[in-house]
């Protein structure tokens, strides 16, 4: 799987993918990511990559030719119809659909070359979206200044769900979100068996499995009604 960052902050990107398990991915050769920088292709003396708004307004927005010309030297193609199987071109905004669990899972499973283009929160030359886009995925309901870190969430959420990314292909599924019934984890603990005067519960030193599953399950089911009731409807 291959992931292209197309940003104004390349070096925002320095050191971001060079630890744990993005680091080893790559290492094995399941995964290669690079950050590019928008100048890149910007025209001019100046490599104007923004503009102000038509129609008025504060902030300035991303120009659409210099995306254009990064998405067909990134995959060959200006427009989404043309586009390589499994090619997938993301942009970053808050306007977008949110990332989801299953979305990551879709994009591990269905997606072969992922080109991410990071937005400004003044926004990006609408064109873009209308031509070249075929996600606009949000991580949340809140606004950043930029698309950075969604695209290292967006890349760290993919790369663990790809095949052989992860030390055993079982860990990804047992845990929030992927877990039947959509409930929170469960709390985790190691030892020491006594710290600071907190025990770990007894439940958990005993070794009788059934006595440890339902231990989890009743404090999974808990800590979801506290901290996330939105998931129990
Ligand atoms: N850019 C600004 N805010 C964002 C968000 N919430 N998700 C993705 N990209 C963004």
């Amino acid at each position: 799987m291959r992931f292209d960052v197309v940003t104004i902050f390349p070096d925002f990107f320095r050191g971001a993918f060079e630890h744990g398990i993005i680091r080893r991915a790559q290492a094995a050769g399941l995964l290669e990511v690079r950050a590019h920088d928008l100048r890149g292709w910007a025209a001019g003396k100046h490599r104007q990559v923004d503009d102000r708004p038509f129609g008025g307004g504060d902030g300035m927005v991303l120009k659409p030719e210099p995306i254009f010309a990064a998405v067909e030297s990134l995959t060959g193609a200006g427009e989404r119809e043309a586009y390589p199987l499994g090619t997938r071109v993301v942009l970053l905004s808050p306007q977008g659909r949110v990332l989801t669990q299953a979305l990551a899972g879709e994009l591990a499973q269905a997606a072969a070359h992922v080109v991410l283009i990071c937005g400004r929160y003044e926004g990006v030359d609408e064109r873009v979206a209308e031509r070249l886009v075929t996600d606009e995925i949000s991580i949340g309901d809140y606004v950043l200044s930029g698309g950075e870190p969604a695209a290292v969430v967006l890349v760290d959420a993919v790369t663990r769900l790809i095949p052989g990314a992860l030390g055993s292909e079982t860990s990804a599924v047992n845990e929030s979100f992927a877990q039947e019934g959509g409930l929170l984890d469960y709390p985790h603990y190691t030892r020491p068996p006594e710290f600071r005067g907190m025990r770990v519960p007894e439940e958990l030193l005993t070794g009788h499995h059934a006595e440890i599953a339902r231990w989890r399950a009743e404090r999974a089911l808990e800590k979801t009604e506290r901290n996330r009731p939105d998931l129990l409807k």
